[in-house]
């Protein structure tokens, strides 16, 4: 099998605080101890809800977060990094070729003063990779082609564009110097539905075409049931659930990945999704509950959840949990 484009071993990011009220030193565990492969050519969803720790381990895996502890080695077949370690200058721009982020949030990432074609084009002359005016006109056209802009829109500034085509103007400069890996990080949650498809559409189409990894970062588990082949589920910086998405959605093992679905009611397997809503909010990471982190939550928590923490661990192939009681509570129903 083909190593995967990236492994992720033990990560932790986390942030120091000012100090409690007795001026104690405080932790943001943002990211704590997490595990994943990623593997080349997947389209791979990481889903939680706000809060949980996906922008800040995308981020580390851009070497744009700190890592605290834990390693993160990419890997695309032409090149092999340890991103924390990576201190070389050459290979530090070497790597960010390679991996690259589509922002959040088009409308505050595209400078309002640059054309389309300077903002696409760049990231092509600032890393030197065309040489030419000439050359980077190309090359930006082929780029917005395969995004779906048209020639005319290159003079343009962003403000004339709408929320679906400030997107395809972001992933053109994501796309500008030839990634093989692409964090999209809730690409879509800002857009109208009917825009949402649209895009999610290219990303996939581009996947293919091109043959990139992709990261898909999203709140949203309907997003990423429709898009991703594989998912992992994060809650408060830790993981609880990964799985190849068929698998995931066909045997939801965590109580939190089933509380996530059931607010889906297309998807919810046990179709009571009233039953199933989360209650409360996700606690700080500053303070995360003892033993599972969810347990403050869980319908079905017990002693041994706040004694222990359960780690994730293999349930069917491919098929990850961390819940100590995943087994016995398949089908089972909140009191
Ligand atoms: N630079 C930072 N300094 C301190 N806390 C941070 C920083 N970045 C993120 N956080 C905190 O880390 C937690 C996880 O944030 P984030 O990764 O953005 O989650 P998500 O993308 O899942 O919403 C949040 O509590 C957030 O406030
Ligand atoms: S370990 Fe306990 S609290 Fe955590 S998800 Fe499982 S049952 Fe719920
Ligand atoms: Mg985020």
């Amino acid at each position: 099998m083909n190593r995967p484009l990236i492994r992720i071993d033990g990560l932790s990011v986390h942030y120091p605080l000012k100090g409690g009220l007795l001026g104690e030193p405080v932790v943001l565990r943002a990211v704590d101890r997490v595990s994943l492969e990623i593997p080349r050519g997947s389209f791979f969803g990481l889903v939680g809800e706000s809060g949980s720790g996906k922008t800040t381990l995308g981020r580390a895996i851009l070497k744009a977060a700190p890592i605290t502890e834990g390693r993160i080695e990419y890997d695309d077949g032409e090149g092999r990094h340890d991103v924390g370690a990576m201190k070389n200058k050459g290979e530090i721009r070497d790597f960010r070729r390679r991996a690259q982020l589509i922002f959040q949030d088009p409308y505050a990432a595209l400078s309002p003063r640059m054309t389309v074609r300077d903002i696409i084009a760049e990231p092509l002359e600032v890393m030197g990779i065309t040489r030419s005016r000439a050359e980077t006109d190309a090359r930006v056209r082929e780029i917005a082609a395969r995004c779906r802009l048209n020639v005319e829109h290159l003079r343009r500034f962003p403000h004339a564009f709408s929320g679906g085509q400030r997107q395809r103007i972001s992933i053109a400069r994501a796309l500008a110097p030839t990634p093989r890996f692409l964090v999209a990080d809730e690409s879509v949650a800002a857009l109208d539905v009917s825009i949402q498809a649209d895009i999610l559409n290219l990303l996939k189409g581009l996947q293919r075409d091109l043959g990139l990894t992709f990261l898909f970062i999203s709140h949203d588990l309907s997003v990423v049931a429709h898009v991703c082949d594989h998912v992992a589920v994060m809650y408060l910086g830790r993981l609880v659930e990964t799985a190849p998405t068929r698998a995931l959605f066909a045997r939801p093992l965590h109580p939190y990945t089933r509380a996530l679905l059931s607010a889906i009611p297309s998807l919810d397997p046990d179709d009571r999704g009233r039953a199933w809503k989360l209650q409360g909010e996700i606690p700080s990471p500053a303070d995360p509950p003892s033993g599972c982190r969810f347990r403050t939550r869980c319908p079905f928590a017990r002693e041994r959840c706040a004694a222990e923490e359960p780690a994730l661990r293999p349930l069917a192939s491919g098929h990850e949990v961390a819940c100590h009681f995943a087994e016995e509570l398949e089908g089972a129903v909140p009191a």
